[in-house]
């Protein structure tokens, strides 16, 4: 079983060297957990996509201590450079032009010109990337297509022996993964809803995000299919679960006794919190269904109402019924 580490200068010390030598960590986020690699070593970032059974087209996020580490990577433009500078460290990812100069393994960027890059705010992630001294690629370190991991316990259920530490910074403040910009001819593009609220960038921007391209959607791969994939089937807008299901209440809920609650009082935060949590919790109960109640649109709501679409997206045929563990 991989060791499961509390946060201390050693752990860190520990992850940041296991991280240089090409092994896996994983690592807390304010968002979710990620499953780290350095993103100069193609052979460790493979591992990545081993150990998650990710797509190879589908590119990772890269990680960095701060702004100056992030510039050393990419290319940033006014709009970029005004995101980076009120969001970061924070729950954002900027996808901008890489730079060949900065050495970052092909497979990372999936062979796009481009590159996703986040400088998270969480402790335990900044001091791990400072140690580290090479950028991370991290997705969320979850099996590719399941429901995303908010606590170092939910790692090692995906992974068992397959990473090489897991650092346990607690549960995840937001719970819900990064929102994604990327920067068209048209201008900048909301390519993931995420836990800065959409209405927060436009606010800085002082305009639109535009959405993604459907027709020609490369940018975004990994953005389209079913994801966020729990074993039972989802069901949404229910108002009261049906016999046999399990049930996904938010605010006001009738009783139930398979139910959880993402939030009693309606807190869109505290159900982003809580979502990944209670969906892996519902799904070991077993029940084939989880109902799911009707969340708001407005703010963390469209990030949230995106994971639960996708969960309830028709899933590739091969996945249906599968154990993954
Ligand atoms: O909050 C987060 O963003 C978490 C934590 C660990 O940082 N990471 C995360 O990674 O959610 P992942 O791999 O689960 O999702 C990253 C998304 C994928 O949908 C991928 O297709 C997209 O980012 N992406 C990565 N690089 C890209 C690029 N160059 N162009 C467009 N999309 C990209
Ligand atoms: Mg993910």
């Amino acid at each position: 079983m991989t060791r499961i580490a509390a946060i201390s200068d050693e752990s860190i010390a520990k992850a940041a060297g296991l991280i240089r030598k090409g092994r896996l960590v994983a690592f807390p986020t304010e968002t979710v957990y990620g499953l780290g690699a350095n993103a100069l070593d193609g052979r460790a970032v493979a591992r990545i996509f081993e150990a998650k059974g990710r797509p190879r087209f589908n590119p990772l996020i890269v990680h960095v201590a701060n702004v100056a580490a992030a510039a050393r990577l990419g290319v940033f433009n006014e709009d970029a450079q005004a995101l980076a500078q009120g969001f970061w460290p924070g729950p954002l990812t900027l996808v901008v032009p890489r730079l060949a100069s900065a050495g970052l393994s092909d497979l990372t960027s999936a062979g796009l010109p481009t590159v996703a890059l986040r400088v998270p705010v969480n402790d335990a992630a900044r001091a791990l990337l400072q140690a580290a001294g090479v950028p991370v690629a991290a997705p969320s370190a979850n099996i590719s297509g399941r429901v995303s991991a908010t606590a170092a316990a939910h790692v090692a259920d995906d992974f068992g022996g397959k990473v090489d530490m897991i650092l346990d910074g607690g549960p995840c403040a937001s719970g819900i993964e990064s929102t994604i910009i990327g920067f068209g001819e048209a201008g900048p593009v909301l390519l993931r809803a995420g836990a800065v609220p959409r209405a927060a960038v436009e606010e800085l921007l002082g305009n639109w995000l535009i959405a993604p391209d459907k027709r020609q959607n490369p940018q975004a791969p990994g953005m389209l299919a079913s994801h966020y994939a729990p074993k039972a089937r989802i069901r949404l807008s229910a108002t009261e679960p049906r016999p046999g299901e399990a049930f996904l209440a938010f605010g006001k809920a009738p009783a139930s006794s398979d139910s959880l609650n993402l939030s009693p009082s309606g807190d869109l935060r505290e159900a982003a919190a809580n979502l990944f949590a209670h969906l892996r919790t519902l799904d070991a109960s077993g029940a084939e269904t989880i109902a799911i109640m009707p969340i708001p649109e407005d703010g963390l709501g469209e990030a949230i109402n995106d994971r639960l679409r996708r969960a309830a997206a028709p899933r590739p045929a091969d996945r249906i019924g599968d154990d993954h563990e």
